[in-house]
């Protein structure tokens, strides 16, 4: 008989929002008329704007015509969306990028997940915690977290961001060769200043680490001078791999398109010792693996770049905002403890009573039905924290808050 991956096995259940919605399957049939609520999964709910499907239609339509009909396209990004990301999201901060450090991919949960390749068997890997699992469990299935005991990886370095610190990661106290940090942060929804950044960046430049910066959730920013990218924070292009999504930008949870972002200067060593770059490998890796993102969605991206594309995408931002601000100030009414939601669309609340998060998430879901993400989901330091999203209607929003008022905890 062959064998498996043994590393699979060491993982604890199933991933976090599979046994989320494994739960809510079981009560939902249970309770076949529960009208539930769900802020939970951090999916959102508006369609796509018209500059966007715009584009598609007008894409889809060119598909269908010799004379504009596309096959495999470039395995990195077509040029009319990689010059768009490069002019959008970059330059338009004073931060020039190559063609070739713009790599277009189908998510930014597959690049997070899929870097690590890269990284060698025995790398040690930092956190903040909590923590997006995606980062954790990706490392787990290459056998660099180690064994779970006592609801901990045992190989990992935890950096723990709580209400104490002002959910402000502390530098790992010991060697590490790889940091993933997120901001705005998922699942806290805190972001960090330059000032609070710069030192992971010096941190890793003195110790011959690498960051990965996920900044999915960078166009929730509304606060001036937080930083938008980590290149923003001088000599991150030497230690910094960004990546980025058009999920909650601009409503690509099921379309799919994302990006990362490799400055030339990302080097590692080989088992020589001799320096490589990460552009490259991830390059090589990539033409391998990956044969690019469907064109009609490389267009349907590209379009957020223009000025309608801009100003829809906005207005939808926004009404994710104004549902965030509606939660956290209703909850704060309640007498909760409430985090993030300013810059983010996530909302971290404390636990009330002493129960723990899984315990709140039964709470809700049986006594509101409501759906939440229990803090501990994201690592030991989430314990007593529960998280809800922004990203469900108005109304659905305002329903729920009524009926966590009702509740008089
Ligand atoms: C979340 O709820 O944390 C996100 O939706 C997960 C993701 O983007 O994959």
């Amino acid at each position: 008989m062959f064998h498996i991956n043994d590393n699979f096995q060491k993982l604890p259940g199933s991933y976090l929002f599979a046994e989320i919605a494994r739960r809510v399957k079981e009560y939902q049939q249970a309770h076949p008329d529960a009208d539930i609520i769900r802020l939970g999964i951090g999916d959102v709910t508006k369609p796509l704007v018209p500059a966007v499907i715009d584009a598609m239609h007008k894409a889809v339509e060119e598909m269908g015509h010799e004379e504009t009909f596309r096959g495999y396209g470039p395995d990195f990004g077509y040029d009319f969306l990689v010059n768009a990301i490069r002019e959008g999201d970059y330059a338009s901060r004073g931060i020039n990028l190559a063609y070739d450090e713009v790599f277009v991919s189908d998510g930014a949960k597959c690049d997070v997940g899929n870097i690590q390749e890269l990284f060698s068997d025995d790398a040690v890997i930092a956190v903040t915690d909590p923590v997006y699992p995606v980062y954790v469990d990706s490392n787990a299935m290459a056998g660099r977290a180690g064994d779970y005991v006592n609801d901990k990886w045992d190989r990992l370095v935890y950096l723990p961001c709580n209400a104490e610190n002002g959910f402000v990661p502390p530098l790992p106290d010991r060697p590490v060769d790889v940091i993933y940090l997120c901001y705005p942060n998922n699942p806290s929804g805190t972001v960090l200043t330059k000032e609070q950044l710069k030192p992971f960046v010096d941190w890793a430049k003195e110790n011959g680490a690498l960051i990965i910066y996920d900044a999915a959730y960078r166009a929730f920013i509304t606060t001036p001078d937080i930083p938008l990218s980590i290149y923003e924070v001088e000599g991150a292009r030497e230690v910094a791999i960004e990546c980025c999504s058009f999920s909650k930008t601009a409503g690509f949870t099921g379309t799919r398109c994302a990006y990362m972002v490799i400055p030339h200067e990302v080097c590692g060593l080989d088992a020589a010792g001799n320096r490589v770059s990460m552009n490259a490998l991830w390059k090589r890796r990539m033409a391998t693996k990956f044969n690019g993102v469907c064109y009609p969605v490389q267009r349907a991206a590209a379009a957020v770049y223009t000025p309608e594309g801009q100003r829809q995408i906005k207005e939808v931002i926004a009404a994710y905002l104004e549902n965030a601000r509606m939660i956290r100030e209703s909850l704060t009414a309640q007498g909760f403890t409430v985090f993030g939601g300013v810059d983010a669309p996530y909302i971290w609340l404390k636990v009330p009573g002493g129960m723990t998060s899984w315990e709140f998430f039964d709470l809700l879901l049986d006594k509101c039905r409501i759906v939440g993400t229990p803090g501990s989901g994201f690592g030991p330091s989430g314990e007593g924290y529960f998280r809800l999203t922004a990203f469900n209607t108005l109304e659905k929003t305002r329903q729920a808050m009524a009926r966590i008022g009702n509740l008089k905890l």
